[in-house]
């Protein structure tokens, strides 16, 4: 195995260990810490968005080398593989949850979660705020299904 695909492997792990990490850290860390803030909402809003800023960055790092770490292991890019090779299907569930992940990360940073910080600053309603602590949830979860299909393709790929 090539110096590349190592290289390749580790910053999938950095990229993967950054954003599961900050959506660990914001809410069990921040959030807690600032609730009897006065400036809650501005130190929220300001980390958001940097927290937002990186994890896109983190998130197409996680793509481009998942892709490579498949390319520098010599497998395939063929139908026939992702659809009939152990190895290929779980690349396919990886495929189809970092989908759904990128839909939920799209609704979660631009909508549910700038909506919420409007709401606070004028409002009690916690609609908006709901909606984006549970996206939150969900995108972690995901993001640790993630880490565990990964995992198990670093060790060869079948369940
Ligand atoms: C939220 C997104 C993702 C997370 C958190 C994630 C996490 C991980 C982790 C923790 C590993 C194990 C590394 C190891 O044990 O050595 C891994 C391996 C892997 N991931 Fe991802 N990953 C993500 C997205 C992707 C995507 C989009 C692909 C696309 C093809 C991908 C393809 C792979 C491959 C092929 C491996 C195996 C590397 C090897 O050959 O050892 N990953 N991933």
């Amino acid at each position: 195995m090539s110096l590349w695909y190592f290289l390749s492997v580790f910053l999938h792990i950095v990229f993967s260990a950054f954003w599961i990490g900050g959506m660990l850290f914001l809410p069990l860390v921040i959030l807690p810490e600032i609730k009897q803030h006065p400036d809650r909402i501005a130190i929220l809003y300001k980390t958001g968005l940097k927290f937002r800023f990186y994890g896109w960055i983190a998130l197409v790092g996680l793509l481009t080398t998942g892709l490579l770490n498949m390319h520098l292991r010599g497998m395939p890019f063929t139908w026939a593989f992702f659809s009939q090779n152990a190895y290929g299907i779980l690349v396919s569930w990886k495929l189809l949850i970092f989908t759904g992940i990128l839909l939920v990360s799209g609704t979660h940073d631009f909508l549910f979660g700038r909506k919420a910080l409007e709401e606070l600053q004028v409002s009690d309603n916690k609609n908006f705020k709901l909606l984006a602590r549970w996206s939150g949830r969900i995108n972690l979860l995901l993001a640790l299904v993630m880490a565990f299909l990964g995992l198990v393709l670093s060790r060869g790929g079948t369940i």
